[in-house]
């Protein structure tokens, strides 16, 4: 038992002297990139697993269209990035291959379709990897029901926390096992600074910080703690602290539910209540993702590969919906506001007041890329 506690201890203090060594990188800061400023902007594909290819295939067209006449003159190139597939993480036994992410890392932006993450085993979230390598801290979520006035945006803190570390804790056989959660000042505070920002540029007027503060002391109890100091340099913004608890209850109550904007929340949190929020839109098929850094952002669906629908043989017939959510986000975030708009405007007749074309995932309804036609012929009524 000894030997067990003498290394778990030496296991400790290098997690530690790491740790504290991201924090330090992460309080030097770097500059956001201006996207106006930019000469040539590379877009990034990669498709992913399952259905992540067909799904990222026509968010590509769409892409393809909208950018036609800047694609044509230089401005921005859609570049194909391949090996992102479990096969070939699997058999390099990497998370992502290194020529793989040292193509993304050549790219400025990134859509991304699903990847599998095999149960158990040694082998990363692909994701997860990629959120890490890119310094992707930030992972933003819109949800919006307009009949039941829910605008709701949340910044899940994507970079620490309890994923950090998730592959790394302690375990004596038959008798415990440790996962550590890491909430650094500085992770904190510019996932905090990203959630106020986007408040005030957006009219927004109260920001809803959730944790579990009451259990969990020193993680918790730190990131509400510096949330509301950088609230403080926001007095137009009324900050708010929830315990998650009592808010995945809040989601699911009409009485309440619309008077939430923003959320700021740490990893584990941001990812389940974010799966929640979805489904009230009308399930995790309907919402995209962003996840954004200084340097790099990553756009993807909010679902998963879908391997049953690949093994039904119905892949063909995967719903595009959330791929192209993701999409209209990242043309938002490289500064093509008119694009993103067209997409999303778009995206609500086809899947909300007119729904000529459906894709569901079943063989009586359309095909993904039917429903990209129809997105595309609606885009040019507008
Ligand atoms: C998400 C997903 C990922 C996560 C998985 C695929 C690692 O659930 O993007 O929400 O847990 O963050
Ligand atoms: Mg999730």
């Amino acid at each position: 038992m000894q030997a067990y506690i003498d290394s778990a201890t030496e296991q400790f203090r290098a997690l530690l002297t790491e740790q504290i060594a991201r924090q330090e990188r992460i309080a030097a800061g770097s500059k956001a990139k201006d996207f106006t400023a930019m000469e040539k902007i590379v877009i990034g594909v990669c498709g992913g697993d399952g259905i992540g290819p067909i799904i990222t295939r026509e968010g590509e067209r769409v892409l393809r269209y909208l950018l036609k006449d800047e694609i044509e003159a230089g401005k921005i190139e859609i570049r194909t990035i391949e090996g992102l597939t479990l096969e070939k993480r699997e058999e390099v036994g990497k998370a992502i291959p290194e020529d793989t992410l040292a193509a993304l890392k050549e790219c400025d932006v990134i859509l991304k379709g699903p990847t599998t993450t095999p149960h158990g085993g040694n082998l990363e979230s692909a994701n997860v990897a990629m959120r890490r390598e890119l310094d992707l801290y930030a992972n933003v979520r819109p949800v919006c029901v307009p009949e039941e006035h829910i605008d709701w945006i949340f910044y899940r803190e994507n970079s620490e926390g309890e994923y950090v570390l998730g592959s790394r804790g302690v375990e004596i056989p038959e008798k415990l096992a440790m996962d550590f959660k890491v909430t650094t000042d500085a992770g904190t505070r510019r996932i905090a600074r990203a959630a106020f920002e986007y408040a005030k540029n957006n009219g927004k007027t109260n920001v809803a910080i959730v944790t579990k503060a009451n259990i969990m002391k020193k993680t918790d109890g730190n990131f509400s703690k510096i949330c509301h100091e950088v609230a403080a340099d926001y007095p137009e913004i009324t900050a708010e602290d929830w315990y998650i608890d009592i808010m995945t209850a809040n989601l699911v109550n009409p009485a309440i539910r619309s008077k939430f904007q923003v959320f700021v929340l740490p990893n584990l949190y941001g990812d389940i209540i974010t799966d929640e929020a979805a489904q009230i839109q009308g399930g995790v098929g309907t919402a995209g993702s962003a996840n954004v850094g200084d340097t790099y952002a990553m756009f993807e669906a909010v679902h998963g590969s879908a391997p049953r629908l690949i093994e039904q043989g119905l892949g063909e017939y995967a719903n595009p919906s959330s791929i192209f959510k993701a999409a209209a986000m990242l043309l938002r975030h490289i500064a093509r506001a008119d694009a993103a708009e067209k997409l999303e405007k778009a995206l609500i007749i086809c899947t909300e007041t007119e729904k000529k074309v459906i894709a569901t995932g079943e063989a009586e309804n359309a095909k993904c890329a039917e429903f990209a036609d129809y997105v595309m012929s609606t885009i040019k009524t507008l």
